[in-house]
């Protein structure tokens, strides 16, 4: 099983991916822009060889170079797990004749209008909208939908030029935020609860499900620096309020022709309990959300994932154990951590529940909260009661300090 992986080493996440491949058997080929001699030991040891390109996120070149260097050798797989590629693994599928997603289908996942259309062609709920281009179409548009209404780059990704428009007015003085956009959504504002729905699939039939509830939604948590964001991995799925999503997030990988690997939904439960679709990608959850599912069943889905898109085959545990709650905290003040209050008290309430504490320590320099959603760093607990894990995560939320300077 000969396998290339784009950009094993980045983000960081992708890591654990080239070793579950290389666990199960593959022979993995790593491309990527991060040069040969900077690779994490403990991704090198996993590749069986690997090119450097200059810039990763140029298809055209990527294609040529990485046909150069395979010249001659047969290719059973071409994977990636990081979202800005997505599309460039389904063209040097296509171009090779590999296995896997196509073009055609990876679109579906990618493009959020022709995500919608797709999932509303199949009679799915899915909010009004329309891809806008000029600042007289987000006009007309918004005529048409009302408000509140979203705008959204039609290829965004964790919450990027995202906003949540409330008036006319509002729309006027977001509208030159837009420039730099090419492309982007208008969409009915849907208000609800927002949770996600994560599968691994096989050939597009689900062989994990999880559901992991965001507090707040991200759009509130990306705009608000006090907020200590929180995702919770629901241990129950079975309760009733959490049926129309499981049966949407069903439909929604027929509707898209889902083929192998990881799936991540995102869905809204609004106040009547409807489920509506947001946006779905094929690739895992970023921001520790494998790490959360793998607490949740005691499981390895970087593994479990390799043994799927590899062999078709899935061992891991079915049962869930446990919910499992991640909070990730930002500190206050800019440049470097100068110290964290109540993590100690913290850690002693939580006990053996805590199963990551990885914030970032005094002398740490602060990382960019709207760059990313790990912000300064994050705790985990698990428990097998949701009450008692949201109750831990809502004292790390409050009681956890950090401050920089
Ligand atoms: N139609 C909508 N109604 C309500 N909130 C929305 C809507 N669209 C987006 N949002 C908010 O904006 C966030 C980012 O939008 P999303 O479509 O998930 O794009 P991204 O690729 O940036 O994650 C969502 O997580 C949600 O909080
Ligand atoms: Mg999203």
């Amino acid at each position: 099983m000969r396998v290339v992986l784009l950009s094993p080493a980045y983000p960081a996440e992708m890591i654990n991916f080239s070793r579950g491949l290389a666990e199960v058997g593959a022979t993995v080929y790593g491309v990527g822009d991060t040069p040969r001699d900077q690779l994490p030991p403990n991704v090198k040891r996993y590749l069986a060889d690997y090119l450097t390109v200059p810039r990763i996120l140029d298809e055209v070149d990527v294609m040529n170079r990485v046909s150069d260097w395979l010249r001659g050798r047969y290719i059973d797989r071409v994977l990636t797990v990081w979202e800005p590629l997505v599309m460039l693994a389904a063209r040097l599928r296509e171009r090779w004749g590999v296995p896997g997603m196509n073009v055609e289908t990876a679109r579906g996942f990618r493009d959020k209008e022709v995500m919608k259309q797709r999932v509303r062609a199949a009679g799915l709920r899915v909010p009004r909208s329309r891809r806008v281009r000029t600042a007289a179409e987000v006009r007309a548009t918004a005529e048409e939908i009302g408000y509140p209404l979203i705008l959204k780059p039609i290829a965004g990704a964790g919450c990027a030029d995202t906003y949540h428009v409330t008036s006319q007015q509002e729309l006027e003085k977001v509208l030159p935020r837009l420039r730099g956009v090419p492309e982007a959504s208008c969409e009915e504002y849907i208000e609800g609860d927002e949770l996600t729905y994560d599968t691994v699939c096989i050939r597009g039939e689900p062989v994990m499900e999880n559901i992991t509830q965001y507090l707040p939604k991200p759009l509130e948590a990306r705009t608000n620096e006090w907020i200590s964001p929180i995702a919770i991995s629901i241990r129950d799925m079975s309760q009733p309020k959490l049926a129309g999503g499981i049966a949407l997030g069903r439909a929604v990988l027929k509707a898209l022709n889902m083929d192998d690997g990881f799936t991540h939904m995102e869905w809204y439960l609004t106040k009547n309990g409807e489920a509506v679709f947001g946006e779905i990608a094929c690739r895992p959850g970023g921001a520790g959300l494998v790490d959360q599912m793998n607490y949740t069943y005691d499981a390895d889905l970087f593994r479990e994932w390799a043994r799927v898109v590899c062999w078709g085959h899935f061992e891991a545990p079915r049962e869930r154990k446990y919910n499992v709650g991640i909070v990730f905290k930002r500190a206050q003040g800019f440049g470097h951590i100068t110290r964290i209050e109540g993590l100690v008290d913290w850690l002693r309430m939580c006990g053996s529940c805590v199963v990551e504490d990885k914030l970032l320590r005094p002398g740490m320099h602060r990382r960019d909260w709207r760059q990313t959603q790990t912000s300064d760093g994050h705790v985990m607990v698990r428990h097998p009661d949701f009450e008692e894990t949201l109750r831990m995560c809502q004292a790390a939320a409050t009681q956890i300090r950090m401050y920089a300077q």
